[in-house]
């Protein structure tokens, strides 16, 4: 089984990305192959800062080392270290229906809201099918808002076979546990869109005043309330024990607690969960050959597939004399 997902190097990494996605990337990484990439191809549709686009890439590869990606058991790359994507991308838009991709909700939304979008947007689904394709995958772990872009890919995969024979493997979208939705420090749900955000990674100080901002209610101290609605119950509960949930659960249904020690519990507790993490990214910030080793040595397995994946392609295609 084939595993593959990529992320963009949009933003730093939030508890939101964590618990809703890379955690359960790596949990997959034992996978008989995994493959996991940071999408700047995809984020420069967004950002255009050369330098930005570097920083961000490079820090998420080493946000996910230093969360526990094994580069021994998935290769991590970077999307434009495998120039094969981009030649498969092209073939992939002959024969792909207009109509496909007016449906794809990233850019129908822009275009609802009257704001102009690029060809790149317009056709960011098909980059995305020849990262899945490309790579032979089996299974893609993505949140709900991407199930929409394998069914693209699905698609893409089945007209081509169906044109050109057997070429593809059928990918199938592993959603991840959406029940793992993270609230930000407005109740919402986290997102750098809505700037509610609490990073993974920083200064302890900062992300302490962060968790000490977050937004409460006015109720009165003395009155019990129900935990599991409370957004700062559900962010607890992403780091306690359940012993520890337990415990605070009943804290709620008595009544008589203050926000502010819910919010020191949850600065501990995060910074406990996270603490392995931020250590082993200081030390990993310090020689940053070992990160650009790692990416080259998945940019090297990752290509020799998309390489072989590309030949059948050109060979089906007539693209080879
Ligand atoms: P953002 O909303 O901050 O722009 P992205 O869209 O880049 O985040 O999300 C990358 C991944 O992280 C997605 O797979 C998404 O499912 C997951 N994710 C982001 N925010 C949350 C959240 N608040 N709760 C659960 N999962 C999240
Ligand atoms: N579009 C995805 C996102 O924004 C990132 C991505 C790019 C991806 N290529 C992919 C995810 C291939 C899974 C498979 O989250």
């Amino acid at each position: 089984m084939r595993v593959l997902s990529g992320i963009q190097p949009t933003g730093r990494f939030h508890w939101g990305n964590y618990f809703g996605a890379i955690r359960q990337y790596i949990d997959l990484q034992t996978a008989d192959q995994a493959y996991y990439f940071i999408a700047n191809l995809h984020a420069l549709t967004t950002i255009r800062d050369s330098e930005l686009l570097q920083q961000l890439t490079f820090e998420a590869a080493l946000d996910l080392l230093a969360l526990g990606l094994d580069p021994d058991q998935a290769s991590l790359f970077v999307q434009s270290d495998i120039p094969e994507i981009s030649e498969l991308t092209w073939i992939l838009m002959t024969g792909t229906p207009m109509g496909l991709l007016e449906r794809c909700h990233a850019y129908k939304e822009k275009k609802e809201k009257g704001i102009s979008a690029d060809a790149g947007l317009f056709t960011y689904p098909v980059l995305m099918a020849a990262d899945i394709l490309g790579y032979d995958s089996n299974i893609v772990p993505v949140g709900q808002d991407q199930v929409q872009h394998i069914e693209v890919a699905r698609d893409i995969a089945k007209s081509f076979n169906h044109h050109f024979g057997e070429c593809f493997v059928l990918p199938e979208a592993k959603l991840l546990d959406s029940s793992a939705k993270v609230p930000g420090t407005d109740g919402e749900k986290m997102s750098k869109s809505y700037d509610n955000t609490i990073e993974i990674f920083g200064e302890e100080k900062a992300i302490s005043k962060k968790i000490m901002r977050i937004a409460t209610d006015s109720r009165p101290m003395e009155e019990p309330k129900e935990p599991e609605v409370d957004h700062l119950y559900q962010l607890y509960s992403l780091f306690a024990s359940d012993s520890q949930r337990e415990e605070l659960a009943g804290i709620y249904r008595a009544g008589g607690f203050g926000y502010g020690d819910v919010k020191k519990k949850i600065a501990e507790a995060s910074a406990d969960y996270f603490r392995d993490a931020w250590q082993r990214r200081a030390e990993m910030e310090k020689d940053s050959s070992y990160v650009q080793d790692v990416l080259a040595a998945g940019a090297k397995q990752a290509r020799a597939k998309c390489r072989e994946v590309l030949d059948r392609v050109q060979k089906a295609t007539g693209l080879v004399r």
